[in-house]
């Protein structure tokens, strides 16, 4: 809080600090971005991801530019206008730059002390959104346990923890409270290729947190439901759109699509932030993201030499096809978990709880 978060801080010349998620979990690292051009880059080359975090680096970053210009001129547009364009689907970027900005135009005095306050503000509330979906999921864990008399099972795909959102995550949110709870819980984990969020950052995250988790392969889910070993699926999402389709990370709508053949809830957990209420029809409307084919065609990993290495795992000459994400039509959501509590994917459900923001 204040300015201090486990996924990033300031330091004390008023640098942002954050965790170098490129080489989880194998080294522990930070990077200090001193410049919104470096905040920028973080965001592209994804030295920090998931849409929350995004949004929170894009809150700083917009103070960061306002160190370098110290006046809203055409140079310190230049800078935010290239932040903003840093990722296309997670719309906490756009959110968080267009929300800073309406706080600064107008504003007189010292501007740069003013943008790393409302930057402050943004991330605090942030992270007290986080706290409170982790509250809701975690009822809807403990109403299994009760039922079930048995170590809950839970499904997550990719990673919506801390690391993706301050400062306790979205679909991570709901396991870390149930924990402190003392419910007895299973997390499986999916590796979430091609960059391996779930095996790579969730398990790394579950681990240090001591929460029982086994990783996945991606396609192993649909059969993990038939067999009934999965209670409850939670995953985070990257924009939601006003009638409840949810884009997160490529694959999150096969596990919904097996979910559904085999009843097993299937909850999406998100900040009011991540909705776009522009956007209706999502699976036709959501800006999907495609990254390098490299990303597929290499694994990048802990060599026996102690490096880590990047090995090509396809023939040298194959091409391949890399979207970042795919959109989840609201029918086969069980529901969406927000701070305002727990609302049915439908538009007219949505506009009812979220009148104030349309
Ligand atoms: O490409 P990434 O790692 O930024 O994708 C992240 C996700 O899809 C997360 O599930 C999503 O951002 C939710 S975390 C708020």
């Amino acid at each position: 809080m204040n300015g201090t978060y486990k996924a990033l801080w300031l330091n004390v010349t008023g640098d942002l600090v954050v965790i170098d998620q490129t080489v989880l979990p194998h080294v522990e690292s930070t990077k200090i971005l001193k410049t919104c051009e470096e905040a920028t880059l973080a965001i592209a080359d994804m030295t920090v991801r998931g849409a929350g975090v995004i949004g929170s680096v894009a809150a700083f970053g917009v103070y960061l530019a306002v160190r370098q210009t110290k006046v809203l001129n055409g140079e310190f547009e230049a800078k935010v206008q290239a932040l903003k364009d840093a990722r296309p689907t997670a719309v906490n970027l756009q959110w968080a730059v267009d929300l800073m900005l309406d706080r600064l135009r107008g504003a007189s005095g010292d501007l740069v002390t003013k943008a790393k306050e409302e930057a402050i503000a943004i991330n605090n509330d942030e992270a007290n959104k986080s706290l409170e979906i982790g509250r809701l999921g975690a009822d809807l864990i403990e109403v299994i346990s009760k039922r079930e008399k048995r170590t809950v099972n839970i499904l997550t795909h990719c990673n919506a923890g801390w690391l993706a959102v301050i400062d306790m995550g979205t679909a991570l949110a709901p396991i870390y409270e149930a924990k402190r709870r003392g419910i007895d819980l299973h997390v499986w984990v999916d590796e979430t290729r091609p960059r391996n969020q779930g095996a790579n950052l969730t398990a790394w995250e579950l681990g240090k947190d001591g929460v029982d988790h086994t990783i996945i392969a991606d396609n192993t889910g649909g059969h993990l439901m038939q067999h009934g070993q999965v209670d409850i699926i939670f995953v985070g999402a990257d924009r939601v759109s006003r009638q409840g389709d949810v884009a997160n990370k490529i694959g999150t709508y096969l596990k919904a699509l097996a979910a559904h053949a085999n009843n097993v809830p299937f909850y999406v957990a998100f900040p009011t932030s991540t909705f776009d209420f522009n956007v209706v029809d999502g699976v036709k409307d959501i800006p999907i993201e495609t990254r390098s084919e490299d990303e597929v065609r290499y694994m990048i990993g802990l060599h026996e030499n102690g490096n880590i290495e990047k090995v090509l795992v396809t023939p040298k000459e194959s091409r391949a096809l890399n979207y970042g994400f795919d959109v989840t039509p609201n029918h086969y959501i069980t529901g969406l978990i927000t701070e305002r509590g727990i609302v049915g994917a439908e538009l007219s459900k949505i506009e009812e709880v979220f009148k104030d923001l349309l």
